[in-house]
Order: structure tokens, then C-alpha cells, then sequence
């Protein structure tokens, strides 16, 4: 009976003074149990590994522990610690190389592993389990309980990345380590950097100074990306910025060091002005006067894929010294990125100025080519030779499928999952990071709201990712990833809030199996994962809250319907110009919109409270949205 009462009285305890951590972990591990007590951790506990090899990775834990208790607690060599972290001495194949075993009792956590990658996985989960204070920057004297649970957890997949522009802005070697460390507190183990494009080159190459002296840099412009006022002649280039290839090697160590792979991608052929701006004697025309692009309007869009370059941005295939000079890139990159993969871009090369060249029409003649977009086969083919003889494989956006590219090269399929289905039904390595799922440059919450850019992508949208397309071999699919672009992304901390919700969307999707899958589940976790974060000071968009607003014509009528993504909101709107609150009509059913100039006003409310935007759509624009 003491007994009982014991125990009734440490649970009251334990859930009044704290958050079940246990529930709010993400990505979901593959199974987790819970028990009947909780770990406290206090100053006298230790940091143990037992192998020298993780000496690194109990530091790196030990000071996390230390910024938010205080506890200066150490990690020493030793198979006993409060805290233990072990190498198996016999591997468990069910853990593979990223997967980990955690058990936290009263006594203490330990966590097994057959690799550190498993064990520094281990560490992240670990730190969730802890209450959220655990991710601020100073100390905070409170009870640092952990619920007691035996977790065993491994990934599905093995590539689960996310993609960095740093070209169209240009993010310091500092927000690049930053912006790794947040991916692999979510268990991301792939960085694509995206290093080059029309916009600035931003790594060093030894050997072809230009890149960067010239490359670099651009012209200074304000405004929204693609509108922006063209270079004028003599105008100095003053925005920009690359990394050394001392910082280079620096962040390839930061990210080694958290489980992380950087594919470095230089997007070729196309996609190349800050190249051709450096080296014009490398495209067709080779005209002079090319500038890096500001963010300048220079590509007509005719939908469908199809488009009109009217500034040069490819490099001639028809020129032997385009060659030399790849050879020269990507020897260098070769060394500096430890990695086998080199991602070589491929998507939306504009060839009409191919088509005009005398050059590559003999080569197309010589080849027997008769379509122009087939010299991209030709090229890519030339570009994994290179990659080839440096001892890399090549991966590419699925545009490298045209025309033809060995079986062993990777594609990232991007326009949709068809690329991605067609490369595997082939026998290529996919990886998947399609624009209907997972674009994270894309708008979050209403487009009237939130800073307009090519399409809507909402957090639920993305986290119903299935990466395995119906009829598609799962062995062929390497994994996925996130693509942050960063025309209209001029900071890291509205990076955090272009990639945050949705990012933990795609590392449930990459890490957790398919079958724990569940959106109210997960919804609920997101929000915990809001007060880490607001502790922590990483950005994030709210845009859950947001009434998703849509349109249909119904006998002539437009009928309105209001859903919001976070569950226990209220929506309330006027359409009488008043402003909206909780008196106000509350929405249960379509609206009927009355004839008239009518602008609707809409707000969610949760618990009393307002909660998220208001948003304010005239009637032109309900009318618009009817078709979308
Ligand atoms: C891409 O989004 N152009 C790959």
C-alpha cells in the first residue's frame, strides 16, 4: 500500500512538474516504450563513453548539458557513467549505421550504438527527452527530469537532406554551420550546398581566380527578386561574398562531426552566368559585358517547362576548354569535399543560343544529334568523365535524364516525382525533393500574408510525402530532401522560418516508418516543438494557424470555405468591413458570398485568443482563388 502510494504520488509529481517529453519527439522514433518513472539528471552525474572514438560526441553533449544546467559535468572514459554512451562491441544489424538504442531509467540514460552516427542520433533524441529549457543559452535552475523509456530507432532511409542556395543570397560560413547544426538536431544527415548560379559563385577555386574575384559579386539592388533593375555599364559589383577553401574545409569538419555529408552542387550547364561573367570565352557568344545577374527579370516563362533565356547563362559544349575548365572545378571540389556524390545541376539550360552556334551545330552533325536539347546528354556525359577520373559519382537534377546519362548516375527529381519515377523504372538512384512537396521556398500560409513567391506548399501537404511512388522499386530510392532557394531568403533567420515547420515534416517522412504516419499525432508535436524553439531563438513560420482560405462557384455564387491546419481553432470573419473577433460570425459551414465589392476578414482563435494572421481578401481576390 506504501508502496502504491509511493508511486501515485511520483507520477503526480512527475506530470505536475513537467512536460511528457516522451510524446512530443520528432521525427517519431521506430519504437519507443514508456515506464513508470524519470531520470533526474543533477551536478554529480557523468558524461561516459566507452571507446576513445566518441570522445568528441560525450564533449559535444556534455557541453549542451552544461550551457542550459550549469552542472559542469564532464565526459570521461569509463562503462560507467550517468550518462553512458557505448559502442557495441558486436554490431546489432537492426541498427545499422545510424540507428541507436536509448534507455532511461532512475538510475540514468544509456545509449548503444553499432557507429557514433548512431549514438550522436542517440544524443538528439536525448536532448528532447529533456525539458525544453535544456535548448536555451544560459543557465536555468530547475529539475532536469527525463521520462523513463526504452527506445530503439533507425532511420528508413538513407539520404534525408536538405538543400541550401547561397548564390541568389549569400550566407556567411557562420549561418551555413548554424543552419547544419538546426538540420541535425532533426536527424538530417545530407547538406546539398547549392554554390553557383546566375546570382554569384561562392567557392573558391585556386586554379580560375575569376570565379570569385569577379563571380562573386553583383551589383546592389533592393527589392523583390526577378524584378530587379539590370547592371549598368561600369557599375561597381559590391554585394556577394564566397567561401575560402579554408572555410570550406572547416564546415566539410563541422558537419562530419554532426552526421552530415555536404554534396556540393555546381549547377552546370546552364544556370552559369556568374561563371560566363568570369570567363566569358566559356559560352556561345562570349560577350564581354556580362554581369553577375542582381536578380534581373531575364527569363521569358512560357509554362510547361518551356522557357526563353534572354541573357546567355550556358556554357558551350562544343568548346574543349569548357572541358578544361570543368576539370579544373572539379578537381579542386573533388578535394575538398570527403564525399562521393558531387551534385553537377543540369536543370533548365536554355540552349537556343546552343542551337545558333556553328560550333555545336558541327558537333551535333558529328554526333548524329539532331535535336539540340540532346547535346545536354553529350555534355552531362563529358561532366561524369571528369566527376569519374576524381574518383566521385555524379547526381543531377532529373533534367540529366534528356538525352541520356549512365545508369550510375544519381537524379533528384525536382519537377514533380515523374523524373524520380522514370530514373528508377531505369535502374538510376533517385532521390526525391519534388516542388509538390518539398520546396520549402515556397509560401507557407496565405500568399497575402506571407512574402509572395511561385507557388503554396502547407506544412500538412508536405508531411503526406510518400517517397516511394506506387510501382517504383523502394531499393532505387535513396531517400529525399528539402530544397530551400533563397531568391526572396536574404537572412538565416527567415531561412529558420522558411524551413521550420516544414523541415520536421520531411525528417519524419525521411527517418520514421511509413506506418507511424499520423498528421494529429504529429501536429500536436509540432507545437511542443514551438516552445523548444522559441526557447532555443530558432525562427519558424506559424502559418498553421492561419485560416487556409479557398473558393468554388456554386450556381454563380462564390462559396467560401475556412480550414486552419492546427486542430482547436476557432475561425471567425466579417464581411461588413468591421474588423474581426471572437463575437463576431464564427465559421462552421461554406460561406455564401453576397453580390457586391465585399472584402472577407478572417482570424482564428484558440482558447479566447487570437492566434495567427488576419487576413484580408477583397473580393478580386476570393475570385481568383476559385480556379486554385
Ligand atoms: C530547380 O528547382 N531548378 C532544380
Amino acid at each position: 500500500m506504501k508502496y502504491l502510494l509511493y508511486i501515485v504520488v511520483f507520477l503526480a509529481f512527475n506530470t505536475a512538474g513537467a512536460q511528457n517529453t516522451a510524446n512530443q519527439l520528432i521525427p517519431q522514433p521506430v519504437e519507443i516504450r514508456q515506464n513508470n518513472s524519470a531520470f533526474n539528471l543533477t551536478k554529480a552525474a557523468s558524461v561516459a563513453f566507452n571507446n576513445p572514438e566518441s570522445l568528441h560526441l560525450a564533449e559535444m553533449l556534455v557541453l549542451r548539458l552544461n550551457t542550459a544546467t550549469g552542472f559542469g559535468l564532464k565526459a570521461i572514459q569509463s562503462n560507467k557513467g550517468t550518462i553512458q554512451l557505448n559502442l557495441n562491441q558486436v554490431p546489432d544489424p537492426k541498427l545499422g549505421a545510424e540507428g541507436y538504442v536509448l534507455v532511461s531509467t532512475a538510475r540514468g540514460v544509456v545509449i548503444t550504438a553499432n557507429k557514433n552516427a548512431g549514438l550522436f542520433y542517440g544524443m538528439q533524441t536525448l536532448m528532447q527527452l529533456l525539458p525544453m529549457h535544456i535548448a536555451g543559452k544560459s543557465v536555468v535552475k530547475m529539475k532536469w527530469t527525463i521520462p523513463a523509456v526504452s527506445i530503439t530507432d533507425y532511420p528508413r532511409f538513407a539520404w534525408r537532406g536538405l538543400m541550401l542556395d547561397v548564390s541568389r543570397h549569400f550566407f556567411s560560413k557562420q549561418d551555413v554551420m548554424q543552419y547544419i547544426d538546426e538540420m541535425a538536431k532533426w536527424k538530417f544527415n545530407t547538406f546539398h550546398w547549392h554554390l553557383t548560379d546566375d546570382e554569384g559563385w561562392r567557392i573558391e577555386i585556386k586554379s580560375l581566380p575569376k570565379l570569385t574575384e569577379v563571380g562573386a559579386w553583383r551589383v546592389q539592388r533592393y527589392g523583390h527578386f526577378g524584378d530587379r533593375e539590370v547592371p549598368k555599364p561600369g557599375e561597381a559589383a559590391s554585394e556577394g561574398g564566397f567561401y575560402t577553401q579554408d572555410d570550406i574545409r572547416q564546415v566539410v569538419k563541422y558537419a562530419a562531426e554532426r552526421n552530415i555529408t555536404i554534396v556540393p552542387e555546381i549547377d552546370v550547364p546552364g544556370h552559369s552566368m556568374a561563371a560566363i561573367a568570369s570567363y566569358p570565352e566559356l559560352s556561345c557568344k562570349k560577350d564581354t559585358a556580362t554581369r553577375v545577374s542582381p536578380g534581373m527579370n531575364f527569363i521569358d516563362w512560357y509554362g510547361n517547362n518551356t522557357f526563353k533565356a534572354n541573357v546567355e547563362n550556358a556554357l558551350n559544349p562544343a568548346d574543349e576548354n569548357v572541358y578544361v575548365f570543368l576539370d579544373k572545378v572539379f578537381t579542386e571540389v573533388a578535394a575538398l569535399f570527403p564525399g562521393q556524390y558531387i551534385h553537377v545541376g543540369g536543370d533548365e539550360c536554355y540552349k537556343g543560343y546552343w542551337a545558333e552556334n556553328a560550333d555545336c551545330q558541327q558537333l551535333m552533325k558529328k554526333l548524329g544529334i539532331r535535336h539540340v536539347e540532346d547535346l545536354q546528354g553529350y555534355f552531362m556525359n563529358r561532366v561524369e568523365a571528369i566527376l569519374k577520373s576524381k574518383g566521385k559519382k555524379l547526381i543531377g537534377w532529373d533534367e540529366i535524364l534528356d538525352g541520356g546519362i549512365s545508369p550510375e548516375a544519381t537524379v533528384m527529381s525536382w519537377r514533380g516525382i515523374k523524373g524520380g519515377i522514370e530514373a528508377a523504372k531505369m535502374g538510376h538512384d533517385v532521390v526525391m525533393s519534388p516542388t509538390t512537396f518539398a520546396y520549402l521556398d515556397y509560401v507557407q500560409g496565405d500568399h497575402t500574408v506571407d512574402p509572395s513567391i511561385y507557388a503554396g506548399l502547407r506544412l500538412k501537404k508536405c508531411y503526406s510525402f510518400e517517397p516511394v511512388p506506387e510501382g517504383v522499386d523502394a531499393k532505387y530510392v535513396l531517400g529525399g530532401q528539402g530544397n530551400l532557394w533563397t531568391e526572396q531568403i536574404p537572412t538565416l533567420r527567415y531561412a529558420q522560418y522558411m524551413t521550420f515547420p516544414r523541415a520536421w515534416a520531411l525528417a519524419e517522412v525521411y527517418w520514421s516508418p511509413k506506418e507511424s504516419k499520423n498528421w494529429d499525432n504529429f501536429i500536436r508535436r509540432v507545437e511542443t516543438q514551438f516552445e523548444r524553439s522559441d526557447v532555443a531563438g530558432l525562427n519558424y513560420s506559424k502559418a498553421i494557424y492561419d485560416p487556409i482560405v479557398t473558393t468554388s462557384l456554386k450556381s454563380g455564387k462564390l462559396l467560401v470555405t475556412m480550414e486552419a491546419e492546427a486542430p482547436g481553432l476557432e475561425i471567425y470573419y466579417t464581411i461588413d468591413d468591421a474588423m474581426p473577433d471572437n463575437f463576431t460570425a464564427k465559421y462552421s459551414q461554406p460561406v455564401q458570398l453576397p453580390n457586391g465589392p465585399i472584402t472577407l476578414r478572417v482570424i482564428a482563435y484558440r482558447a479566447g485568443k487570437p492566434i495567427g494572421h488576419l487576413i484580408t481578401l477583397k473580393r478580386d481576390e476570393l475570385e481568383k482563388r476559385e480556379t486554385k
